[in-house]
């Protein structure tokens, strides 16, 4: 593991302990999850005890503590985008990757996730990929916007 990184992050944050669940949450926009090892550094190097650094990484579901994929496919299950076909999406979505719900591609480059609501019911049935918002999409359009993400197309 590739410790400067996480050595920059700290030092950022004034090594100041306070700051824990900001350092956190930057290790994790570096490695996409909260890498064990990672965490276990940052107890050795901030001088904290792991199982406090543990309990926080568990308390907030913002932390992944599984290894994810480099491009987070979210859908949205909640009840607007439900009626207008989100499960339809989201099976097309697992078909297209062939992974399930939860599960990261055996290449780490996808991982499906769903989500209740972002707030953004009319652009529903709504899958965000990194943070890119694809509303009002269908079951034709999943594969179209899956090979956007893919290595070749990024390229
Ligand atoms: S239900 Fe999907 S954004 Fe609100």
């Amino acid at each position: 593991m590739d410790t400067s990184k996480i050595d920059a992050i700290i030092e950022r944050n004034n090594s100041d302990e306070t700051a824990i669940l900001a350092i956190l949450q930057d290790i994790q926009g570096v490695f996409n999850y909260l890498p064990r090892e990672a965490m276990e550094y940052v107890a050795k190097k901030m001088e904290v005890p792991f199982s406090r650094i543990a309990a926080l990484a568990t308390f907030f579901s913002s932390f992944a503590l599984e290894e994810r994929g480099k491009h987070i496919v979210t859908v949205c299950m909640g009840t607007a985008c439900h009626v207008r076909g989100a499960p339809r999406v989201l099976e097309e979505i697992e078909r297209e990757l062939d992974i399930k719900n939860g599960e990261t591609t055996e290449d780490k480059n996808f991982t499906i996730e769903t989500v209740n609501c972002v707030g953004a019911c009319a652009l529903g049935p709504l899958v965000i990929v990194n943070g890119d918002y694809h509303g009002n999409i269908s079951t034709s359009g999943v594969a179209d916007m899956i090979n956007q993400y893919k290595p070749d197309a990024q390229a």
